[in-house]
């Protein structure tokens, strides 16, 4: 099995309007000839605007959740089909912005997943501990947990990453240290290999939180880190490349 094809995404969040627009051209127009996939995850209201901006080029677009039902009465949702059709091809799910904010459960978040492949997206799957929980010790087993509740065998031969996104290095300018990385990414790959087989070695393993271009080389070469899930730093398309060009 070759090593995972890297990918670097963007998570904008509830940021950007249409005048943003012009920082995801500037990434197209500038982030060629490197290894990684790259891909920008705007909110909902830019998806099909970013996907016609975009096209033709290697950057692909993202959206940040998705409803499991294809279709129905539910005010204020949108469903994996919604957002292939309007030009996404990845979809974040399992964001710890989405498991605490919005009570998402491992159960919920797996239902979301198999929408999203209902849908040809493809998901990228996040999972990460609390400070207190990493204070306690339980960091692995929280981790290792929600990889196993939130990953539906139904991925098996599909296109997907997972992201380990600690929530308390998320916007906080807090990192862990590289062997804190590399410990919980190789704990991953081998859930993921307990699950899946030899294929489970074929999915990217993204890190996320407070990832900026300062940091990204060491991060990004440490063991096991196929790539990144950027927040803040994806918003600017100069941080956002510092990024894509460490690797
Ligand atoms: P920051 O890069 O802003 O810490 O956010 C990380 C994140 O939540 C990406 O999904």
């Amino acid at each position: 099995m070759t090593a995972p094809t890297p990918l670097i995404a963007g998570n904008w969040k509830m940021n950007g309007t249409a005048a943003s627009l012009g920082e995801a051209l500037a990434v197209a127009a500038q982030q060629g000839g490197g290894r990684a996939r790259v891909a920008i995850c705007p909110p909902a209201t830019l998806i099909q605007r970013m996907s016609a901006a975009l096209a033709g080029s290697a950057v692909m677009v993202g959206a940040q959740d998705c409803r499991a039902e294809e279709a129905g009465a539910f005010t204020g949702d949108v469903s994996a089909e919604m957002l292939a059709d309007a030009g996404a091809k990845l979809v974040i799910l399992g964001h710890s912005e989405r498991r605490a904010g919005h009570g998402e459960t491992d159960a919920l978040v797996a239902t979301k997943v198999k929408a999203a492949l209902r849908a040809g997206l493809e998901p990228i799957i996040c999972v990460g501990e609390t400070l207190d929980q990493r204070k306690a010790g339980d960091a692995l087993g929280v981790v290792t947990g929600q990889v196993r509740g939130s990953l539906p065998p139904e991925l098996a031969g599909k296109a997907w990453s997972v992201a380990y996104e600690p929530v308390w290095a998320i916007g906080t300018g807090l990192t862990p240290t590289t062997s804190e990385i590399e410990e919980m990414h190789v704990a991953i790959r081998a859930t993921l290999r307990d699950l899946f087989g030899p294929e489970g070695a074929g999915p990217a393993i993204l890190y996320g939180g407070s990832v900026k271009p300062s940091n990204a080389a060491e991060i990004l070469h440490a063991a096991e880190v196929g790539g990144a899930l950027v927040g803040g730093a994806s918003l600017k398309a100069d941080d956002f490349l510092g990024i894509i060009r460490a690797l």
